[in-house]
Order: C-alpha cells, then sequence, then structure tokens
C-alpha cells in the first residue's frame, strides 16, 4: 500500500465510480463512496457485491478478502467526509462545469495535502485543476471499465500538476495491481485519441453499408484479436459517451477528420445509447 495514503475518497457512484471504490477497497484501503442520492450508493453497494461475488466464483477472490473489501467501504450523500482521504478521485458526469465546481468544492473541504484525481475520459486536467488552489495536486487517473479487469490506467499530467502528485498516482496504481501509464493533457489523452477514431471509423462503415454490424465485429474481432468488436465496445461504452469525447477530439484538435459519424449523432438523439438503454448497435434484453 502506499505509504501516505490509508483512506481514498470516490465521488460519483456510477459505473466507473463502483469500480474505483472496489478496487482500492481489495487493494485495503478504506474507501469512502459518495453521491448525492442514497438509491445511487444503495446501487452500488450491490453491483460492488456482485461483482467481488464474480470475482470469487471464478477463484480470483478469496471469500474472506471480498468480505473484508466490502467492509471498507463506506457510504455517504454528502461531501464532507471527504475531509479525512488521503486521495479522492472524481468519477462524476463527464461535463466540465460539474467537474470544476465539484473541484472547487473538495479544494476547500480535503486536508490541504490531499491529492484530488479525476476519472475523465477526455475534459482537461489543467482545466478542472486550474479550479482549486492546489493544481499542482491534481491529475487525471483515467480507469478503464470494467475497472476491476482492466490492466491499465491513464496517468494525465496537468500543465502544472507536480511531480509528486504523478508519483503517488503511480504507486497507488501498483498497489491495486495495475499498470499506470503517464499522457499528457491534450484532447482524449492516449486512450481516446486513438479508441475513438476507431469506433468512429466502424460507425462510417455501417452508415455506408460496408457492413453490417455482425460483419464489421467479426472482422475486428477474429482478424484483428481484440476483445470485443468496436461496436459491441461502442455499446458498451455507451453511444452518447462516444459522441461526447469526439466533440471533445473535435473541437479541441480542429481537425475534420475527428467528426463524429452522423449516423452516432442520430442514434444518440434517437435515445439508443447502447447496451444502458437497452439498444444501440445491437438491442439487448
Ligand atoms: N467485475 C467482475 N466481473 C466482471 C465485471 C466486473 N466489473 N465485468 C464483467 N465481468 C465478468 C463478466 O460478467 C463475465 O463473467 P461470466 O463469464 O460469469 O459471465 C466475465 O467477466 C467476462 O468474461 P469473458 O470470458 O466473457 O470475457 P473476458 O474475461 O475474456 O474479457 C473483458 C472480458 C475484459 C471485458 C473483455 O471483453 C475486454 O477486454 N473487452 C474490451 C474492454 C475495453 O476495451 N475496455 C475499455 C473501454 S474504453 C474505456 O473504458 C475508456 C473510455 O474512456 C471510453
Amino acid at each position: 500500500m502506499s505509504m501516505n495514503v490509508r483512506t481514498v475518497g470516490v465521488v460519483g457512484a456510477g459505473t466507473m465510480g463502483n469500480g474505483i471504490a472496489q478496487v482500492f477497497a481489495q487493494a485495503g484501503f478504506a474507501v469512502q463512496l459518495v453521491d448525492v442520492a442514497q438509491p445511487m450508493l444503495d446501487r452500488a453497494r450491490r453491483s460492488i457485491e456482485t461483482s467481488v461475488g464474480k470475482l470469487v466464483t471464478k477463484g480470483k477472490l478469496a471469500s474472506v478478502d471480498a468480505a473484508a473489501a466490502l467492509g471498507r467501504i463506506t457510504t455517504s450523500t454528502s461531501l464532507e467526509p471527504l475531509g479525512a482521504a488521503d486521495y479522492i478521485v472524481e468519477a462524476i458526469v463527464e461535463d466540465a462545469a460539474a467537474k470544476r465546481a465539484l473541484f472547487a468544492s473538495l479544494d476547500a473541504l480535503a486536508r490541504p495535502e490531499a491529492i484530488l484525481a479525476s476519472n475523465t475520459s477526455s475534459i482537461s486536467i489543467t482545466l478542472i485543476g486550474a479550479a482549486t488552489k492546489r493544481p499542482e495536486h491534481v491529475l487525471g487517473m483515467h480507469f478503464m471499465n470494467p475497472v476491476p479487469l482492466m490492466s491499465l490506467v491513464e496517468l494525465i499530467r496537468g500543465q502544472v500538476t507536480g511531480d509528486e502528485a504523478m508519483r503517488v498516482a503511480h504507486e497507488l496504481c501498483a498497489a491495486l495491481g495495475k499498470t499506470g501509464v503517464e499522457a499528457a493533457d491534450y484532447p482524449g489523452f492516449i486512450a481516446n485519441r486513438i479508441l475513438l477514431p476507431m469506433l468512429n471509423e466502424a460507425f462510417y462503415a455501417v452508415m455506408e453499408g460496408i457492413g453490417t454490424p455482425e460483419a464489421i465485429d467479426a472482422v475486428m474481432k477474429g482478424g484483428m484479436n481484440h476483445p470485443m468488436g468496436p461496436l459491441t465496445l461502442a455499446d458498451f461504452i455507451g453511444l452518447d459517451v462516444c459522441l461526447a469525447i469526439l466533440n471533445v477530439l473535435h473541437e479541441g484538435l480542429g481537425d475534420p477528420k475527428y467528426r463524429p459519424c452522423p449516423l452516432l449523432r442520430r442514434m444518440v438523439a434517437a435515445g439508443h445509447l447502447g447496451r444502458k438503454s437497452g439498444r444501440g448497435f445491437y438491442v439487448y434484453a
């Protein structure tokens, strides 16, 4: 476990926040999970229980360790308890204004030496850090979905993020059994700068009738050994999230090669958001 970090705060109990809380708890940290509404926190606890249950069934986690991990997670609908945290990870809605407002609040209540990390997939860490009086202690810690299964974490250094914050984040990744890889603060960082143009090309391939979604996924899965085809993956990520990230790339880099596919825009407008809405490129029961 990292030398100075004992208590980790996680703000946002959606899919990513749950996974992040879970992996810190499994690694022995005390975790304070915060969201605005109690039903979100109740749902979070159930989904963490399901996830550790699967790991136990697969022999990846001892049941005694699963119980201990669950016991290390406490939940709250108030930010107040985060005053005791050494390290806080934000995983709320992907909206710059909401994140900046939250970081200003966290800055006011967190211990002066606490490090504030954002799980943003594309919003500027420099912009988020500038909402605080401690931008040298603000960095990006971008986990991949599903968090308990994915070994990589992107660590994003904002314009003024200090070496100490990066060092602690690298140490924490190691403590979680994950690999932290550093990326500079440009739109999409590394992961989404490369992943989203590929997914966007798959959307164009559907729109232009180059192949059915099944054919496109079969080619990339069987032909390139990707674990999921691009359209299955896009449905898994959420088509609204894909569109938001493409907009960040397009606006931030100004190159027409990042323009979101019109079919993607149309599907999002129709509420076909992928797995979470029951329908995207595929239909889910
Ligand atoms: N906790 C525990 N178990 C989980 C889980 C979780 N959170 N999520 C899924 N699982 C389980 C599944 O339930 C399934 O269990 P069953 O077999 O009992 O149904 C199992 O994991 C999946 O096992 P599989 O044998 O089907 O698949 P796998 O182990 O070979 O791989 C995978 C699963 C790791 C998700 C793989 O399909 C994969 O790597 N997919 C690509 C994921 C990816 O690219 N993620 C990045 C998305 S991009 C992102 O996150 C960043 C962004 O900003 C957009």
